[in-house]
């Protein structure tokens, strides 16, 4: 291999201009390798695993090295202060970026020398005391991009109202808060501030940024701001063209219909609200003055009227339009012009009724991702959908519609989503219907019937196969293992009948399996006992990483974590009494059960099923199964719910199971079992007698009937419970699987975060973004998911 200083030298031949070192760099490095590359004006040093730059004797700028760098990026290394020494000296440094180096201090006399610096990324270091209060000293400066940066205490904001030349400034999850000083107005330069998830508050048509015309950016979401929703104060911001306030606080406010109209042309308008502030009316009056619009999300504040199709109308660019949750009525009124771009149109959860519009296809050809679920619309499910080959997500699901699933749903050869639940769906599933990038299936809730669907033979794509609650009859088919990657399996409710086919066995990414409320007979087979629940799927990721649009903003050096679509993770419900098991998104794939009751299964539960040690849930009530409960159950480790009621179940409890510390819900009740119950000690303590009732022959608290002639060991008292058992087992399930979920978010996060924050696409400018969501996202699907599931499941 090629030392680095031999590549260097052999570089000095050249005089590059630019240079970028990626992935090679570990520890330290000395200055004297950059000797002779005097020409040197653009270093990328991003992405390594740098501590430190050593310097010549503190003195590079005799040695002439690096002298005529403008542009050095060090961001994503492993810094630590040390690199202050060599920064100090290179004073011809207009761009320095530092971001991502979290062993950084940021002191503002390491700054003095650097006179002419003008973009300035130091997000993620900790900023020391006389940072901002100095930070005038920066004449030059143009960006400054302090995004999670950590302060040693909330330093007032006021110092950065002195950088008059700045342009770009995020202060983005840095902890400040109250309202937004006043002395803001004299950075009349500024055109992108983002203050995101910060707790500053106040009505915003009575702060600064109502004298900040020159704004073209303005980023507040997930502050504590009002936000008068007509936007007065604002129509004099003639260059303002991205708004971003998701999740503040919305008002009512006077709109002045003679006034001139707004001066701005938007592109993208966020508003959506999930929680406060909802306000009810009409659409405001400056959005029937906007011609630009490629992105606009007002989902939540409960606008009534009917569906705004002259947005559409008056924005031929959209490409995203998220309306759910409002108390939009009448039918879907589409627009009278073709939508070519538009990608994405949410408007789930309101009172549309009517036919859903026959050429909904040819007015929206590109729609990727539509959701109309949770509204009124009948009649049958639209020909039209036959059109749209470019849909992945079709949500349909909790409307009035009926009739049956027409072959026409076999065109759609892309979508990966198909949610129909909760209508009046009739007949069988077309045997034609064969996207092959189908992930996810939920037919639940209608009145389905015939075999299950041979169509899905041959989509081992699928992940989620939800069919409950129909009339489907019939056996599970031994070419059920044909979909390798099936994670989830519901089809309680049904008219199934016949054994549990040992194929379902191969399936090794299941990890919810519902079969209740069916004719299953037979033996449970022993295999299941060889599920290895526990693990994770990479449907999740795919979840997160949703389309967002491409959008024509010039502004460089700017990137926005939005991308990361969160109302798309759906809830799906396990049903499970005394337990909150509806988890949504992630928390699901962490999350394992299986519910076989109400069947006629026969024959001992196999003693293999202890092996299920990262399973929460089993339910086998209400069958015919005989024999003994498995002394192996006490494996059970993960176990939160174990039901067995109902069985012809006999012989002794194991005493062991009582090692189950995470049990809530136990139900024995209605079987044959006899001798004495288990210890009244750890969760134990907690059952009471409905969980063993109707097993006559069984004796011992908490059971009235005392066991004969036998001592029986008084109860823990219930601080020997809290005490000492208290960190094993007596876990609050909720705060663990909040932890949980939390870890493995910020892993998904990092994940998408690393790629976000590359300095190539950092640098890059908007109209690449298409490109590098497309290539994120099989970036992540390739290299993450399914080396990951093939490490999991091999
Ligand atoms: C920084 O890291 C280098 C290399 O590991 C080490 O020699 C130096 O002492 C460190 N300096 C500081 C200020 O931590
Ligand atoms: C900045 O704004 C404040 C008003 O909020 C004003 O009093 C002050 O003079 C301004 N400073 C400069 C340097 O213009
Ligand atoms: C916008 O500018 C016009 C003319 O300068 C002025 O009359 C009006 O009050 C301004 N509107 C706002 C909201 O500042
Ligand atoms: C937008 O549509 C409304 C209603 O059709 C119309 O009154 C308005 O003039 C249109 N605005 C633009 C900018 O086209
Ligand atoms: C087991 O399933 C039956 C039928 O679905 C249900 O009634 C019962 O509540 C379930 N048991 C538990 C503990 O959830
Ligand atoms: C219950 O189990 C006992 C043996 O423990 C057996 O003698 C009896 O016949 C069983 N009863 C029923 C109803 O199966």
């Amino acid at each position: 291999m090629v030392s680095l200083e031999t590549k260097l030298q052999q570089m000095e031949e050249i005089m590059p201009r630019l240079l970028v070192i990626a992935a090679l760099l570990n520890g330290s490095i000395s200055i004297n390798e950059f000797d002779g590359l005097n020409n040197l004006k653009e270093l990328d040093l991003s992405s390594n695993r740098l501590r430190s730059i050593i310097t010549v004797n503190g003195s590079q700028e005799e040695s002439g090295i690096l002298n005529e760098l403008e542009d050095l990026d060090l961001s994503h290394n492993d810094l630590n202060d040390s690199i202050w020494s060599f920064l100090k000296e290179l004073s011809s440094i207009k761009t320095l970026d530092l971001s991502g180096n979290h062993g950084l201090h940021g002191a503002i006399h390491n700054l003095a020398k650097l006179s002419s610096i003008e973009n300035l990324f130091m997000d993620g270091a900790t900023l020391g005391d006389d940072f901002l209060p100095n930070i005038r000293i920066m004449t030059s400066i143009r960006v400054l991009s302090l995004r999670d940066c950590a302060l040693n205490r909330i330093l007032p904001i006021e110092g950065l109202c002195e950088l008059k030349t700045l342009r770009e400034l995020d202060v983005t999850r840095t902890g400040f808060g109250g309202s937004l000083p006043w002395c803001l107005v004299n950075l009349t330069s500024l055109q992108l501030l983002d203050i995101t998830s910060n707790h500053f508050n106040g009505n915003i048509a009575r702060s600064p940024l109502i004298n900040l015309t020159s704004l073209e950016y303005l980023a507040i979401s997930n502050n504590d701001f009002e936000i008068p929703i007509s936007f007065k104060s604002f129509f004099n911001h003639s260059k303002l063209m991205l708004v971003e306030s998701l999740n503040n606080k919305l008002l009512e406010d006077q709109e002045d219909i003679f006034a001139t109209p707004p001066r701005f042309q938007l592109i993208l308008l966020s508003l959506s609200n999930s929680e406060h502030g909802r306000i009810t009316g009409s659409f405001p009056q400056f959005l029937y003055h906007q011609h630009e619009f490629i992105v606009v999300e007002l989902s939540g504040f409960v606008f009534t009227g009917m569906f705004p199709y002259w947005l559409l109308e008056n924005n031929t660019n959209m490409e995203t339009l998220l309306l759910s949750s409002n108390s939009i009525g009448g039918p879907l009124l589409l627009p009278s012009r073709q939508m070519r771009n538009l990608k994405k149109l949410d408007i789930s959860n309101n009172h549309l009724e009517g036919f859903i519009p026959y050429n909904i296809a040819s007015s929206f050809p590109s729609l990727k991702f539509l959701n109309m679920s949770t509204n009124n619309f009948d009649g049958n499910i639209s020909s039209s959908f036959r059109d749209m080959t470019t849909l992945l997500l079709l949500d349909l699901s909790s409307n009035h519609l009926e009739g049956p699933i027409t072959i026409e749903f076999c065109e759609l050869k892309g979508l990966s989503m198909l949610y129909l639940s909760e209508n009046s769906l009739t007949g069988v599933i077309p045997s034609c219907f064969n996207s092959s990038y189908i992930s996810n299936i939920r037919l639940s809730k209608n009145r389905l019937h015939g075999p299950f669907p041979t169509a899905f033979q041959n989509l081992s794509s699928i992940m989620e196969l939800d069919l409950s609650y129909n009339q489907f009859s019939g056996n599970i088919p031994t070419w059920i293992d044909s979909l390798s990657l099936l994670s989830i399996l519901f089809l309680q409710h049904n008219h199934f009948e016949g054994n549990i086919p040992k194929e379902l066995c191969h399936l090794s990414m299941l990890t919810l399996i519902d079969f209740s409320f069916n004719n299953f007979f037979g033996s449970i087979p022993p295999c299941i006992g060889e599920f290895d629940f526990g693990g994770f799927n990479g449907q999740l990721l795919m979840d997160w990483i949703l389309y967002r649009p491409t959008l024509p903003f010039s502004l460089e050096n700017r990137f926005h974590d939005t991308i990361i679509d969160t109302p798309a993770i759906q809830e799906v419900e396990f049903e499970t009494k005394g337990l909150t098991l509806s988890y949504k998104g992630i928390v699901l794939y962490l999350f394992s059960g299986i519910n076989l009751s109400h069947n006629r299964l026969t024959g001992p539960i196999p003693p293999e099923i202890g092996n299920l040690s990262h399973i929460e849930v089993l339910n086998f009530s209400h069958n015919h199964l005989t024999g003994t409960i498995p002394a192996t159950f006490s494996n059970l480790k993960s176990i939160e719910s174990l039901d067995l009621s109902y069985n012809n179940l006999s012989g002794k409890i194991p005493s062991q199971l009582t090692e189950l510390y995470s049990l809530e819900v136990f139900d024995l009740s209605n079987n044959n079992l006899s001798g004495r119950t288990p210890q009244r000690v750890f969760q134990f303590a907690t059952f009471e007698s409905s969980s063993y009732d109707g097993n006559p022959l069984l004796c011992g608290e908490p059971l009235p009937k005392k066991c004969n002639a036998d001592y029986s060991p008084p109860p823990m008292p219930r601080a020997a419970i809290n005490g000492s058992e208290e960190d094993s087992g007596f876990i609050d399930m909720d705060t663990f699987y909040m932890s949980f979920a939390g870890s493995y978010l910020a892993v998904v996060l990092a994940i998408v975060a690393i790629l976000f924050i590359n300095p190539y696409w950092r640098r890059a400018w908007f109209h690449l973004i298409e490109v590098f969501l497309t290539s994120s996202y099989y970036f992540v699907v390739d290299n993450l998911v399914y080396p990951v599931r093939g490490f999991l499941w091999k």
